[in-house]
């Protein structure tokens, strides 16, 4: 899972453990069909041609293919009512084959992505955005293995885990407070009994506040803004950034993904970090794929 780099510092291989949980979900789906006859479905939806949402959904639909996940794929036109879009998400709540619903965000500026989202059924929220999973996940038991949870902060957890470190007791840091990152990251940390500040852009101080850190979960959507010298010798550094800058490649303007971190900077400090890409964005995709493997058992349950 970790490749030893040269100075001691881990490189987390988000595409490996990704691809290892992956091979789980597989087998596990090839058991279910045995058992069942029948295999978890994906509604996916997506409004209009953001081209990050396009790359995402396309992405998103290849890995539950390739899972043994059926996929209901509905991508409509920018222009679709709020009202039209509801009566899609109800009918997508009610179809026997629908195990989990995906909506990507973000939605055109006259839907209200709220609305929205609190009209998918619970039991089938792929993404475990609805208020009800989001209040479980906040008081529910440490174990419970039927939580719906956002997927790029489960897929932060599991690396975390991985590393096979105690994180009980240890200063977490969460720079950003957005409703699918880093409140339920917030959440999941304090389950794990770090003790969790979650910072933003109103926080003052904030590189004193990273310093403290054992562990820094970086989610702000800003290119290289947490700089290697806020980052605590021996500390974790999860970077959830994916952010596209354009930079010059002989006279030729590129396109290159970079992280919410200096990564090259933060890399001389840090005991394990998660590189951009190949970090955290395959984990957010396999635990999409887990998510509406559970939603599929639970369903079966009841
Ligand atoms: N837009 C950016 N990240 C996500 C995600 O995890 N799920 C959905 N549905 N939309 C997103």
């Amino acid at each position: 899972m970790n490749i030893g780099r040269g100075n001691m510092t881990k490189l987390i291989n988000g595409k490996e453990i990704a691809q290892n949980l992956r091979n789980e979900l597989k087998k596990e789906i090839n058991n279910l069909k045995s058992k069942f006859g029948k295999v978890p479905g994906l509604a996916v939806v997506q409004v209009g041609n953001v081209a990050a949402s396009s790359v995402y959904v396309k992405a998103k639909t290849k890995s539950a293919k390739e899972v043994g996940i059926e996929i209901i794929d509905h991508h409509l036109g920018e222009e679709i009512s709020e009202s039209d879009l509801l009566r899609l998400i109800m009918k997508l709540n009610n179809q026997e084959n629908v195990n989990g619903i995906l909506v990507q965000l973000p939605l055109p500026n006259h839907i209200n992505e709220q609305i929205i989202l609190d009209s998918i059924n619970p039991k089938k929220d792929a993404d475990g955005f609805h208020p009800l999973n989001v209040g479980k996940l906040s008081i529910a038991s440490h174990n419970d293995e039927n939580l719906l949870i956002p997927c790029t902060p489960y897929g932060c957890l599991i690396m975390l885990k991985g590393l096979g470190i105690n994180l009980s007791g240890m200063n977490a840091v969460v720079v950003g407070r957005s409703n699918i990152v880093g409140k339920p990251m917030a959440q999941l940390l304090l389950k794990e009994s770090c003790t969790v500040t979650i910072a933003h852009s109103k926080t003052k101080n904030l590189q004193e506040v990273c310093k403290n850190a054992d562990i820094v979960v970086a989610a702000v959507g800003r290119p290289e803004m947490i700089k290697g010298n806020w980052i605590k010798k021996g500390a974790i550094v999860i970077d959830v950034g994916i952010n596209r800058v354009e930079i010059n490649v002989n006279g030729e303007n590129k396109i290159k993904l970079v992280g919410d971190v200096d990564f090259l900077e933060a890399e001389r400090n840090a005991l394990a970090i998660t590189p951009v890409p190949g970090g955290v964005g395959p984990m957010t995709i396999a635990c999409l794929l887990r998510n509406t493997t559970i939603a599929f058992k639970n369903s079966q349950l009841t």
